[in-house]
């Protein structure tokens, strides 16, 4: 059934391509979900895919996302509050972008702006049109991923845009710049919390960390782990998305926790051989 409030008739999607996004394994963690909860609470938001298959299904889910990428949290904000001037300023990216696609990519890749607007509108712009449609930055924290290989992408999604504005304005979700830790002082007893960190490294070369201009150490691992203990301690309902590491399973052996292996698709990998299925781990304590 689709979502049906005055002109928003199509189900909100995620509005970015992301590294590690969720899409593909939305069908098991909604298996994985629990019963029932409180507030909704999702603090490695990225592209958000559990986020609105929760808002499409549960309308009205109270919920608090959140990340430590700036410019990805202040483009939910602009969609939530002004979709009309981000729909007119990606309407201007668009009728550039087919003058002249590579000189006007890597002008708008070098560009710093100022405003809320025109900083949402290069994101989804630079989302839509670099290599692979992958989010991934420097240790400056500069965006450096190269022009991609399209004929005609969908640069502007007006739909989606007005159908992601209108669910986030209708429901009741609080959106957040911060580390994943301060979860820990609003989650309350029978609140849900999902964490899908950037994940563990397989090997010493796997590794895709380049969301923000911080990488995610072991360090961070282990305060997340500290985290969810705690969390669970609070009462609270968690579920975790991981590789399929032994330091990670370790990390989680004994009760509460139950681990499944689930079977996953890398789609981020620019070799097309290597996007073929692997194993992840799924972690709960409920
Ligand atoms: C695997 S992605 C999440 C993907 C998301 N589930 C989806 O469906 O698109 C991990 C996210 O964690 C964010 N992140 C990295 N370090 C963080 C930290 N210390 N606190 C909060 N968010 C962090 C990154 O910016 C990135 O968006």
């Amino acid at each position: 059934m689709k979502q049906q409030y005055g002109q928003i008739l199509t189900h909100p999607k995620p509005f970015v391509k992301w590294a590690g996004g969720k899409r593909q394994l939305i069908s098991v963690l909604d298996e994985n979900l629990p019963k029932t909860f409180g507030t909704y609470f999702e603090p490695f938001l990225g592209g958000g895919a559990l986020l609105f298959h929760l808002l499409t299904r549960q309308h009205g889910q109270r919920c608090s996302i959140s990340d430590l990428n700036s410019d990805l949290v202040l483009s939910y904000t602009a969609i939530r509050d002004r979709p009309g001037d981000l729909i007119a300023s990606l309407k201007i990216h668009e009728k550039n972008y087919h003058k002249d696609s590579k000189s006007y990519y890597y002008s708008v890749r070098q560009s710093s702006p100022r405003g809320q607007i025109e900083k949402a509108s290069r994101l989804l712009f630079l989302n839509r049109t670099c290599f692979n449609g992958l989010y991934r930055v420097n240790s400056k924290g500069r965006f450096n991923v190269p022009l991609g290989r399209y004929t005609n992408p969908n640069i502007v999604n007006e739909e989606n845009i007005r159908s992601v504005s209108h669910t986030l304005r209708s429901s009741e979700v609080s959106i957040k710049c911060r580390d994943f830790q301060a979860v820990l002082a609003d989650a309350k007893r029978g609140d849900f919390v999902y964490f899908d960190p950037p994940y563990h490294p397989v090997s010493d070369t796997a590794n895709f960390t380049s969301y923000t201009n911080k990488d995610f150490t072991c360090e961070d691992l282990s305060r997340l782990v500290q985290l969810c203990k705690k969390l669970d301690s609070k009462g609270c309902k968690v579920l975790l998305s991981n590789s399929d590491s032994k330091q990670v399973s370790e990390m989680f052996a004994g009760k509460p926790w139950k681990t499944s292996k689930i079977q996953a698709n890398r789609s981020i990998n620019s070799d097309p051989k290597k996007r073929t299925g692997h194993l992840e781990l799924l972690i709960k304590n409920y």
